[in-house]
């Protein structure tokens, strides 16, 4: 098994990428303080501009939470010279918090990670869809597009997508299909859907979507809570037995109509006594103004950030005494305190 993987690597990345995943993996495993290795991914948030108001995404909290959340896009030059910085990372996702497709220069950056032949990804909420995306979509396609389907018709009139036109969603996503299966290269595309208070009680819904437009897999997860705490009595399911019996009921009805349905529950350390994280060896975030932070997970560099990859360099953060210091304490089981809250925290 691992022989056909390690063989999969190499076909897709070649030896000397695959040399590196396989060395970030050791590094990780040992859990090293210093990495020699370039982490396997990583998440560049292009832009944090975004039309929705999602009820579960921290973004749109983030005045109730006092954050400060400066809404902006990425410098072109800046984010140009940062991919080309990251050549030893397999996998770059153009995502954070905001939508990727109302960044101009998206198809750009696309284009420049493939070049270095990295595994390009974005998620998008479809809100928006307009005919110079359609063309960049065809043109230069990420290798993996996922569309966030947590409300796909008027059935979720409940606010899960503050500010979405429900009506058009489908068409949206329909239209975003057809330009990228236009294209010259072939790209993967996945159904992802948080459960979001009651919306389980829809998921038929999302399956017959996917089976309609040929998409062969739906990935369901739980949400992450950080930062939601006050929030709770909306997001989660009121009944979690009646929302587990959906889940099944969605995989049996995906089986028959050819769609693959996952199903991640919202991670929860059985074993506090192991190292849980990996994400400081494999896997960073980094802002759209270039700060670099810990995790997805911890976004938010007006309360943590190891530094401004535009102003030192990606590499030269990804071994300073900070980060070094995180993950020496996580990999003796002591929490940094930023991480406090975090199922993946020691
Ligand atoms: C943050 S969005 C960014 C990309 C784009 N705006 C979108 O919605 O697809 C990426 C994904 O994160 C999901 N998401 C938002 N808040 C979340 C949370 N609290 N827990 C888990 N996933 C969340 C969204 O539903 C979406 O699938
Ligand atoms: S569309 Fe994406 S970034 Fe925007 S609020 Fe919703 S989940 Fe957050
Ligand atoms: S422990 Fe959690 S918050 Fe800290 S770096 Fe790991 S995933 Fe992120």
């Amino acid at each position: 098994m691992r022989i056909m993987k390690i063989a999969k690597l190499l076909k897709e990345n070649g030896i000397r990428r695959t040399c590196g995943v396989l060395c970030n993996y050791a590094e990780y495993s040992l859990h090293r303080r210093h990495v020699f290795s370039f982490p396997s991914a990583i998440d560049i948030e292009v832009t944090s501009r975004c039309p929705l108001a999602c009820m579960h995404c921290p973004r749109t909290h983030r005045e109730a939470l006092g954050l400060e959340f400066p809404i902006g896009d990425m410098d072109r030059a800046k984010g140009l010279e940062l991919i080309r910085s990251l050549r030893g990372v397999r996998r770059i996702a153009f995502q954070g918090y905001g939508e990727p497709l109302i960044y101009p220069h998206i198809f750009e950056f696309l284009a420049e990670a493939r070049q270095s032949r990295i595994f390009t990804a974005f998620s998008t909420s479809a809100a928006v869809v307009n005919d110079k995306m359609l063309a960049g979509l065809k043109e230069c396609p990420p290798d993996l597009l996922t569309f966030s389907c947590d409300a796909v018709n008027m059935r979720y009139d409940d606010g899960v997508r503050e500010n979405l036109n429900i009506e058009h969603y489908q068409d949206n996503v329909a239209a975003i299909i057809d330009a990228v299966r236009s294209s010259a290269k072939p790209v993967e595309i996945l159904f992802h859907t948080c459960i979001v208070g009651d919306n389980y009680k829809y998921l038929d819904d999302i399956v017959a979507f996917a089976a309609k437009q040929g998409v062969k897999t739906l990935d369901i997860s739980e949400l992450n809570i950080s930062f939601l705490e006050k929030w709770l009595d909306r997001l989660l399911p009121q009944d979690k037995e009646l929302m587990m019996t959906a889940v099944d009921k969605a995989k049996e009805t995906g089986a028959e109509r050819g769609v693959t349905v996952g199903f991640t529950p919202q991670y929860v350390a059985q074993d506090k006594k192991k190292v849980n994280c990996r994400y400081l060896w494999q896997h960073p975030f980094i802002t759209w103004q270039g700060e670099l932070t810990p995790c997805c997970g911890r976004p938010f560099a007006s309360q943590f950030t190891l530094g401004n990859v535009f102003d030192k360099g990606f590499y030269a953060l990804w071994n300073s005494e900070q980060i070094k210091q995180m993950r020496h304490d996580i990999a003796n089981l002591n929490c940094p305190d930023i991480c406090r809250g975090c199922p993946y925290a020691p």
